[in-house]
């Protein structure tokens, strides 16, 4: 038994409700490293996901964030990130969403991405498309890096570890029109499928963070791989860069300069 894109679409939109509710109430947050939080509504949209899936796919291999590795069979995978945007949502910024990736032999088949404040729901099927609220989306045209808005982010550990984005950051802020940093890896790179941003990269997500928007991203036409320019993305340590197709040399250049 294997999932479809139209119950993952509704699974991720049931627990954007339960995000939806709790935004803007009081939370307890705790730390899971210095800057790292989780709040009492990560973990209840992470169970609501995971019994779903449990009920329905019993043997499945289940990567979620907040509870870590659940062993299957071999072959299937899902990725859930419950809250992705955590930072956000405890400060009552509405930017934030829910996403959730099935992955088989290795392959990512199905990505959901809901945004529950703007009742935006991205979606993909490999080798079938993206959507946004059903619609199909496609990546921008853009060509020209100095007319480019771009998005990305900074990891947790930018205290501690040598390599902190910021020297990419300076680089391209310069180089283009803008660099957005919005707090949401998965939107970043469903705005970047929907042609809202002509480019994304990061350092260091989880594979959580990325597989349903990597998907999304390529899905709509957006070229999409490591900072490397291989397709190691799902691979630690996770680096992704997505951009429009006649963008994308032109930013993998930079990122490999800096
Ligand atoms: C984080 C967000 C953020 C990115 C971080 C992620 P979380 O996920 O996607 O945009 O910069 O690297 O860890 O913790 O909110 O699920
Ligand atoms: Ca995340
Ligand atoms: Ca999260």
């Amino acid at each position: 038994m294997f999932p479809n894109l139209d119950e993952i679409i509704i699974l991720a939109r049931q627990a954007g409700e339960i995000l939806r509710k709790g935004y803007g109430q009081n939370h307890q947050v705790s730390y899971k490293g210095e800057i790292d939080l989780v709040t009492e509504v990560d973990r209840q949209s992470e169970a609501f996901i995971l019994a779903e899936i449990r009920s329905r796919y019993p043997n499945h291999a289940v990567i979620a964030e907040e509870s870590g590795g659940l062993v299957g069979e071999a072959g299937t995978k899902w990725y859930i990130d419950p809250l992705d945007g955590t930072v956000n949502f405890a400060h009552g910024i509405p930017i934030f969403s829910v996403s959730v990736a099935y992955v088989q032999d290795g392959k990512i088949l199905l990505g959901v991405v809901y945004d529950p404040m703007r009742d935006e729901c991205f979606s993909a099927e490999a080798g079938k498309g993206a959507w946004l609220n059903g619609e199909p989306i496609h990546s921008s045209e853009a060509l020209k890096l100095e007319q480019s808005l771009l998005v990305t982010g900074f990891p947790y550990d930018i205290r501690t570890h040598p390599q902190t984005n910021l020297d990419h950051f300076a680089k391209l802020s310069l180089a283009s029109q803008g660099v957005r940093r919005l707090g949401s890896a998965a939107l970043d790179l469903c705005y970047v499928a929907a042609g809202r941003f002509d480019g994304y990269w990061e350092m260091r997500l989880s594979p959580w963070d990325l597989a349903a928007g990597a998907l999304i991203a390529r899905e709509a036409g957006a070229q999409v791989s490591d900072l490397q320019g291989g397709q190691n993305y799902m691979q630690p340590p996770h680096s992704i860069l997505a951009a429009a197709p006649g963008l994308y040399a032109q930013m993998l250049q930079v990122l490999r300069e800096a």
